[in-house]
């Protein structure tokens, strides 16, 4: 069974800086550091170091085939990666001497996806496959609205949060990522709380709390705690959850173990600066003592 993620790849461009730059200001950086990030690019190693099959849907553009590289080598299936003519998205993170951080973010290819190039990566999907994506493309609803239609499993991972963006698949989707801002926003740009929303499953992660499932056909909600763990670099803990619950249903694990191999996932990943390049695989996850 193959996960088909839609989603972006960036650049993470980390610069080390004395303090961070302010309006007017010119500064020098002491030390740069090229990572692969964005949520969709996370995600999709997240799947594959989980062991499942996962073909990425996006696009780079002529400065990123380092990119895809390294996805490929993380295991993921890079075919349906297209060339775009924009540059690959990128994100130009300052990080200061406190560890405070401020962050630009340039989508360009991740907002270049052709529906053709999504229809023609779907081509061979089925009901035994998955959809993921997150809000940091375009075409997002016209594939949704694909995956749907295939008989996919469709799940949403919300961020960066946009009502309407939500608002727009919610129809369409069997199981719905968010964190508690993320949930709170929606519901009171909804009206409805997670337990009420018209989606199968929901998950609501809260950070160093944990998790909680919101299964909508039953009633039922179950809380997870989350692993403590002395906290690095929380950047990519969320994507790394989100992956490992999808890999593991698609291995066939039930919610409930899936969201506990997830959750084992996330707390190595926040003992970790940096993002897609330091997902853990299953091997650390089983061994992790934490
Ligand atoms: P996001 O990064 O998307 O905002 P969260 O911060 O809610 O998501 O984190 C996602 C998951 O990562 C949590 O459900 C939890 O399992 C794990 N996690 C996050 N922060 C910590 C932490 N400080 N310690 C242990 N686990 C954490
Ligand atoms: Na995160």
């Amino acid at each position: 069974m193959t996960i088909y993620n839609l989603g972006s790849i960036n650049a993470d461009l980390v610069y080390r800086v004395p303090h961070l730059p302010g309006p007017g200001g010119t500064l020098a950086a002491r030390t740069l550091t090229r990572g692969l990030g964005g949520k969709g690019a996370n995600m999709s190693v997240a799947c594959a170091r989980a062991a499942a099959h996962c073909r990425h849907i996006g696009a780079v553009g002529p400065d990123g085939q380092w990119a895809v590289q390294r996805l490929m080598e993380y295991g993921v299936d890079t075919r349906a990666i297209a060339n775009a003519a924009e540059d690959t998205g990128h994100a130009i993170i300052a990080v200061d001497d406190s560890g405070e951080n401020s962050i630009m973010i340039y989508p360009g290819a991740n907002q270049a996806l052709s529906e053709e190039e999504i229809a023609l990566a779907l081509e061979e999907a089925g009901p035994e496959d998955a959809f993921l994506f997150q809000n940091e493309t375009n075409a997002q609803r016209a594939g949704a609205e694909m995956a749907s239609a295939k008989g996919m499993r469709v799940a949403y991972a919300a961020a960066p949060f946009d009502a309407g963006a939500v608002r727009a698949v919610m129809p369409l989707l069997d199981l719905l990522f968010l964190n508690e801002v993320e949930a709170q926003q929606l519901a009171e740009a909804t009206g409805t709380a997670p337990e009420a929303l018209p989606v199968r499953d929901v998950i609501v992660t809260l950070g160093a709390r944990g998790c909680r499932w919101y299964n909508t056909d039953t009633g039922a909600v179950q809380d997870f705690p989350a692993v403590p763990v002395q906290p690095v670099d929380t950047t990519g803990a969320g994507d790394t959850f989100t992956g490992y619950v999808m890999a593991g249903l698609d291995r066939g694990l039930p919610m409930a173990q899936a969201i506990g191999q997830a959750t084992r996932a996330a707390a190595i990943m926040v003992t970790r600066p940096g993002a897609a390049d330091v997902i853990p695989d299953l091997r650390d996850v089983q061994d992790f003592s934490g």
